[in-house]
């Protein structure tokens, strides 16, 4: 089905989902919205994340999208379920932590995990709930982690700012006895091999951008909503933009992005 595929988020964050979906699904077209304007979500009220996805849906259902992937975690925390209803049989809607679940599921029964993320998503305790639902054997912990985004964002990782901010947060004993840490964040595969020498391999660092790109593929495969090649290039829509936001793309992309300003409001 030649029609291409959603991808949104709260800024630019999420890219870093929608270049593993583009490696999973080389012939599939996406187009992107990242809002913003209206960033960060990882501190907004459901409420308000709801309103802001509802709009981002409009937009990506007029450009005619045949599924929508929230890759947001604060947003799938958030509005997945409302959103799911709202766009009804226009189009698939996924997010990000149902295929996180169904991993650590597979997995880690019977183990204890972990899970980094914004206030946003660890506040809502929608990881929590899904594994006492689906996997209760599994021990789970959760930490917010508020500094990451933005110590991200402005350039620390990978270096020793981030080394001290990355091994305090680590270090709280929530964390303790885990042997797997979750990466709930869009941003977070950037300091994930900053992540994995704090462990020295002890505990699985695992980047849920891989796996969610996988459970998107394996989704349109089965609904047989595959394309069989690009017709045009991806599109990447941003509800506001700065002369450095195509530097901070190409970052989280992982090669150079052409950003197109969108309003979600007219
Ligand atoms: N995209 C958000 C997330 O994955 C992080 C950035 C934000 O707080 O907006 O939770």
């Amino acid at each position: 089905m030649q029609q291409p595929i959603g991808i949104f988020d709260s800024g630019l964050g999420g890219l870093t989902v929608a270049n593993a979906v583009q490696k999973a699904l080389p012939q599939e077209r996406i187009i992107y919205f990242g809002d913003a304007a209206h960033l960060p979500y990882g501190d907004k009220s459901a409420a308000t994340i709801q309103a802001y996805s509802v709009k981002i849906c409009d937009v990506l259902l007029s450009k005619n999208c045949k599924a929508i992937l929230i890759a947001c975690n604060s947003a799938s925390a958030a509005a997945y379920e409302l959103i799911k209803a709202y766009v009804g049989s226009r189009a698939h809607v996924m997010n990000v932590i149902d295929p996180v679940i169904s991993f650590l599921f597979e997995k880690y029964q019977g183990r204890k995990v972990g899970l980094i993320g914004t206030k946003q998503t660890v506040g809502s305790n929608v990881y929590a709930h899904k594994l006492a639902d689906q996997a209760p054997s599994i021990s789970f912990a959760a930490l917010a982690t508020p500094l990451l985004v933005p110590m991200i964002e402005e350039g620390f990782h990978n270096n020793s700012i981030s080394e001290v901010i990355i091994h305090q947060y680590l270090s709280d004993e929530t964390l303790n006895g885990i042997e797997a840490l979750i990466l709930g964040c869009t941003h977070y595969p950037l300091i994930q091999s900053q992540i994995e020498d704090y462990y020295q391999h002890r505990v699985d660092v695992i980047d849920a951008s891989q796996i969610v790109a996988a459970s998107f593929a394996e989704m349109l495969a089965e609904k047989e909503l595959k394309s069989t090649g690009k017709s045009e290039p991806n599109a990447f829509l941003v509800s506001d933009i700065t002369p450095s936001f195509e530097r901070a793309a190409s970052l989280f992309f992982g090669h150079k992005v052409h950003l197109e300003k969108h309003m979600l409001w007219e």
